[in-house]
């Protein structure tokens, strides 16, 4: 088949409109899709405060679950509630978070706790921390001025 000069300019931009439009859908649904796996189910972020399990942070002891314990933290720019949480070791525990403004990690320095907290979702993420120790919680996303500042205390006790 032969093709004019001109003709062959409009498939290539036809193809390079393709392909174009088909990368700009895919990072679009790569975005939407994007939710961290840890976070399942979705909460009003601007009731946190009011919404159990949240409406009390802390570490709660809990029976006829898989998990003896859940430990519940509300982040907000730019700390967490509560500031230390405490846990008895080899304890099967819940960690049970969320956001009331933006974007906040969780992350457990030198444990694989590693979680994303997005306003309007809850993360959870079922663990034990089978060594006594003071690990450090820490904020790995950016989340504003206060972000270097932002972290709490994880206290694994005996
Ligand atoms: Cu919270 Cu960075």
């Amino acid at each position: 088949m032969h093709l004019h000069k001109y003709e062959k300019y409009w498939l290539a931009f036809g193809v390079g409109s393709l392909i174009v439009f088909l990368l700009i859908t895919g990072i679009m649904a790569f975005h939407n899709g994007s939710h961290p796996p840890s976070a399942k189910n979705t909460i009003n972020y601007e009731k946190v405060d009011e919404i159990a399990p949240f409406n009390n942070p802390g570490v709660h002891k809990v029976e006829g679950k898989d998990w003896d314990y859940e430990a519940v933290v509300v982040a907000s720019a730019f700390y967490y509630d509560p500031p230390i949480l405490e846990v008895p070791v080899g304890a099967k525990v819940k960690f049970i978070a969320t956001s009331k403004d933006v974007v906040h990690g969780f992350e457990v320095a030198g444990t694989n706790i590693n979680m994303m907290l997005e306003p309007g979702y809850i993360s959870e993420y079922v663990t034990t921390v089978d060594k006594v120790g003071e690990y450090l919680i820490v904020c790995n996303e950016y989340c504003g001025v206060g972000h270097a500042q932002m972290h709490s205390m994880l206290k694994v006790v005996e």
